[in-house]
């Protein structure tokens, strides 16, 4: 049985590896987790630069190893296994954590596990935190970036099916992830990148009600997102405020008004997925999880709900959920001969 895994991230912009421990049937203690994040290098350019993120990678990432394995106090016999994200992401900068992944497991004989990287941040909210058993069907929001994924599962992982990402996805983003759709119209704002945080801060300060911006695909029959046309909106809008020279004034209201319409659209379809498939369990992973106002208006709105969150540090991109996956889904490590072919894929459904 495994208990110790070593995970590594590299999809993006951040540079992780962590050392996690299996304590209990879906209980996992996280013994280090080291994270080097891009967010200055990208910052100039408004987004991250491919070309920059895995050079980047190459650089740093024996640094983050060697501090991963010496915060920890684990030694290399003590580690069963190593899984690494080998897709979706951009390339380059998968290829990074792929490769040192493939280097280790060959150097130490140790097994590899290719993750997926929604698996990842599914199982995020297992890390460092007790949950009482959870009883499915289970609604799983990935909300992040890249991605506005909901999922109706197994209370269990372990009864997870194999591709369920895949399979038991229930609704999507037509267009931008909501964490795009923060991200775009801070830059809009002339706020720094990634924006979703500082929408969120810029907003305990501002008026949700001072403008109104669209919420798309009202309609209860209809699961998906989509968040182009907010985009659209709050570009003309912004247009207008500049011409005036307010933008500094009204910045505040912007950032609240944005976030509470993100944020309404969220509510609504979690609502409507909850009562269609009979949820009464949800779990919401990935950046934009760890947003204040959705976090406040769950809480009240969603009182007869069950809602496991991770740990703020364990929204982003971060090795400690990729090393979750084997330790709680029953999944086979690659065999002898895939060890050394291993790629990496930008899309998620290799
Ligand atoms: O999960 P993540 O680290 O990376 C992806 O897999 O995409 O999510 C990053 C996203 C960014 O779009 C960022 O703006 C957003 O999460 N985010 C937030 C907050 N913190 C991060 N969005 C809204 N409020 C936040 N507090
Ligand atoms: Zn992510």
């Amino acid at each position: 049985m495994k208990e110790v895994v070593l995970g590594i991230e590299t999809s993006c912009d951040e540079c992780s590896i962590a050392l996690v421990k299996k304590i209990g049937s879906t209980e996992l203690k996280v013994l280090s987790n080291i994270t080097y994040s891009q967010i200055d290098l990208h910052r100039p350019y408004g987004g991250v630069v491919p070309e920059i993120a895995s050079r980047n990678h190459l650089e740093t990432i024996h640094f983050v190893l060697d501090r991963a394995l010496r915060e920890s106090g684990v030694c290399w016999n003590a580690i069963d296994a190593i899984s690494v994200t080998n897709r979706p992401g951009l390339v380059g900068a998968l290829l990074v954590g792929v490769s040192a992944a493939k280097a280790m497991a060959y150097a130490h004989q140790k097994e590899l596990y290719a993750i997926h990287h929604l698996e990842g941040h599914s199982l995020s909210v297992f890390l460092d935190q007790k949950l009482p058993e959870i009883k499915g069907p289970l609604l799983v929001g990935v909300i992040s970036g890249g991605h506005t994924n909901l999922y109706v599962v197994e209370g269990n992982p372990i009864h997870w099916k194999k591709d369920w990402f895949q399979t038991n996805l229930i609704a999507s983003s037509l267009d931008d992830a909501a964490g795009e759709a923060f991200d775009k119209t801070a830059k809009l704002m002339g706020l720094p990148y990634p924006g979703g945080v500082w929408i969120d801060e810029n907003a305990r300060k501002g008026d949700p009600k001072a403008f109104h911006f669209p919420r798309a695909l009202k309609e209860k029959s209809n699961l998906n997102f989509s968040f182009s046309g907010l985009k659209t909106a709050v570009a003309l809008e912004v247009q207008k405020i500049r011409e005036k020279r307010q933008l500094e004034e009204r910045r505040n209201d912007l950032c609240a008004s944005v976030q509470e319409a993100i944020v309404d659209v969220l509510l609504r379809k979690i609502s409507f997925a909850m009562d269609r498939y009979r949820c009464q369990t949800l779990v919401l992973v990935g950046g934009v999880a760890a947003n204040s106002r959705l976090r406040e208006r769950l809480a009240s709105e969603f009182r007869s709900t069950d809602i496991f969150s991770p740990l703020p540090q364990y929204c982003t991109d971060n090795g400690a959920m990729i090393a979750a996956v084997p330790l709680l889904r029953s999944i086979a490590p690659l065999k002898q001969e895939e060890l050394l072919t291993l790629n990496a894929f930008s899309s998620g459904s290799h």
